[in-house]
């Protein structure tokens, strides 16, 4: 997909400026300083007009009767216009820096924000790296069309039109042989710069493609070294940047060509301005002042036409970020998701039906993962789901927690369709203990409280001795203040589920759902946490994927699942019961799931 956008090549439709204006709603709240912003470019560029014109005097003067007079009253006003342009250029940059910041924290913060309340299905068929250049990369490509960029523009466009205005003043005749030479010059330049933008996009996205090497690989380097692939990454990555390379070189051969071709044109028009200059001042119909002047505003000129190219390129980049972010911002939320916290009426009390559910990853539609799952959990039950790997207990977890909708059949809570429910009201009366468990990097203290925000000190030290972890938290030199995940310190398996059963803890969910890490514990730490659990399990409704057998064997229900079927369900009486059950095999193996 990537490759044919960047075949298809530069295009600064309509539409694409349209999406870019669209941003400019951001700018909204700081119209005046915006504004005012402009102002001042517009007058140090019109001030930057005063130069050659009153360069141009200076000479002139030289030629007059009273020449200290003349040449001294150009001078003052020559300095005069110079102080003055630089308060005013002064004065822009502050300004539009300071509109473009904030302007760009909202539309990061707005696209953050929508990002994180997009569904699961979008996030599994999306790179982290990705995304993450999404609201890193361009929105600093934004960044600088809406400071820069924009200047630049309007101000060569000044000195455009300004300067051809003022040296129709000065002399008819040398303008009109002048733009018979600059605008083939003008058209070939722009053509040239078109051409150049191909190459822009492509080293983007390859660029995008090697950085999520480095960070992928970074994210897994414990994969990396465990199965000694560091030779493998570095060829894929070298591969990747060789490639960056080739294109940026070639690309940087055009833009070579293009800035030779735009001295050439612009030192052949000097060349020949001045000639056909000459031969002015010798028909007497110029003064020589006035020629140095012409050619001041005919290189002002020539430079701003050239920059119009680059303007061209970046403004291409920056209808191509937009397009990238728009995306994103269009993409459909997750449903009515509020992101404020709030106390919902009418919680979940903890009944779960699950009535003939059809369930197939949207990624992968032609690969049914649940075939008609019926089935019904009380109050305050436990069920015990096992099963082969691949054999769709995570995908159940999944679907409770709304965070895929069924293809077919319907999910209750409490005998009403999930789909009645405000989505973050039902998530509350959820706690997850995933199989793999991600801390956050900051504090014991705050990982706990993830599933509480706000709670107080008593409770998360209470939540955490529920959980059993309170002891070895308390062994840290630092107690509740360690570092944990990228920067801390390293927990252990059982410790980290100690931690998200706190977290749970925490949370008082009216459901529980525990997905049990399939990474065997040894028999203490098993222990704690089967503790930990019993604990957290009573008065309310929990759903363990158990990979031990030491957690079922109390369930009221067991399910035991094959390939998205439920082929065997009942307590552990009853399956043992059976002549040739799974459970019981799984039973006589001493493995489960
Ligand atoms: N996000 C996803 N997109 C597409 N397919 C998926 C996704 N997650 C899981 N699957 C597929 O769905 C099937 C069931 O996966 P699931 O994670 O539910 O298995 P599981 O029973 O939890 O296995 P394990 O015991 O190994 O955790 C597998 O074939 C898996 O490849
Ligand atoms: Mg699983």
């Amino acid at each position: 997909m990537k490759k044919a956008n960047a075949e298809k090549g530069p295009k600064l439709s309509w539409k694409g400026l349209r999406n870019l204006v669209q941003l400019y709603t951001y700018i909204k709240p700081y119209r005046v300083q915006f504004a005012l912003g402009l102002l001042f470019l517009m007058l140090s560029s019109l001030s930057n007009l005063a130069f050659p014109k009153l360069i141009g005097d200076l000479v002139n003067g030289a030629q007059v009767e009273d020449i200290s007079a003349a040449i001294g009253a150009t001078a003052t006003l020559l300095v005069i216009i110079l102080i003055a342009q630089s308060v005013f250029s002064y004065f822009r940059v502050v300004l539009f820096v300071n509109v473009a910041e904030r302007s760009l924290a909202a539309l990061r913060q707005d696209v953050y924000k929508h990002l994180i309340q997009l569904p699961m299905s979008f996030f599994s068929q999306k790179r982290v790296g990705e995304l993450n250049s999404r609201i890193s990369a361009d929105v600093t490509v934004l960044q600088d069309t809406f400071t820069t960029t924009l200047a630049e523009f309007l101000r060569q466009m000044i000195i455009i039109i300004g300067g051809i205005a003022l040296l129709s003043i000065t002399s008819g005749k040398l303008t009109l042989f002048m733009l018979a030479i600059l605008p083939p010059i003008m058209i070939v330049a722009v053509i040239f710069g078109k051409f150049i933008r191909k190459y822009s996009k492509t080293v983007q996205d390859e660029v995008a493609q090697s950085n999520t090497i480095v960070e992928e690989t970074l994210q897994g380097i414990q994969s990396v070294k465990a199965y000694a692939n560091e030779w493998f990454e570095v060829d894929r990555y070298k591969t990747k940047t060789d490639k960056v390379a080739d294109i940026a070189v070639k690309g940087g051969k055009y833009r070579a060509a293009f800035s030779a071709f735009v001295i050439l044109g612009i030192f052949g028009a000097i060349i020949a301005v001045f000639w056909r200059g000459a031969l002015l001042i010798g028909e007497g119909q110029l003064q020589s002042g006035d020629l140095i002047s012409f050619m001041l505003y005919s290189v002002f000129i020539g430079g701003s036409i050239g920059g119009l190219a680059d303007i061209y390129a970046r403004l291409q980049k920056a209808v191509g970020a937009t397009e990238e972010l728009l995306k994103i911002i269009e993409e459909p939320k997750e449903p009515e998701l509020s992101v404020t916290s709030a106390v919902y009426p009418d919680p979940v009390k903890g009944k779960i039906r699950f009535d003939n559910l059809q369930f197939a990853y949207p990624s992968r539609p032609d690969q049914q993962v649940l075939n008609n799952l019926s089935l019904t959990i009380n109050r305050g039950e436990q069920v015990a789901i096992i099963g082969p790997s691949g054999s769709g207990k995570t995908t159940i977890t999944n679907l409770l927690l709304r965070f895929y909708e069924p293809t077919s059949g319907v999910l209750f809570f409490d005998e009403k369709p999930a789909s009645a429910y405000n989505l973050t009201a039902l998530r509350s009366q959820m706690a997850l203990v995933p199989q793999d468990i991600l801390l956050f990097g900051g504090t014991i203290r705050e990982n706990i409280a993830y599933g509480k925000p706000g709670a107080s000190d008593a409770e998360i030290r209470a939540a955490a001795e529920q959980a059993n972890a309170h002891e070895f938290i308390a062994a840290f030199t630092e107690g509740y203040d360690t570092l944990v995940g990228e920067r801390g310190i390293q927990l252990s398996g059982g410790q980290r589920q100690r931690i998200a059963i706190a977290r749970a803890v925490l949370k008082d969910p009216a459901i529980l759902i525990l997905d049990e890490a399939t990474s065997a514990l040894d028999s203490a730490s098993e222990k704690l946490v089967q503790d930990a659990l019993d604990k957290l399990m009573q008065n309310r409704t929990s759903i363990v994927i158990a990979h031990r057998l030491s957690t079922i064997k109390n369930a009221d229900q067991i399910v035991v699942l094959k390939d998205g079927n439920i082929v065997e369900i009942g307590n552990h009486a009853d399956l043992m019961e059976r002549e040739e059950g799974l459970y019981k095999s799984y039973r006589n193996m001493q493995v489960v799931g």
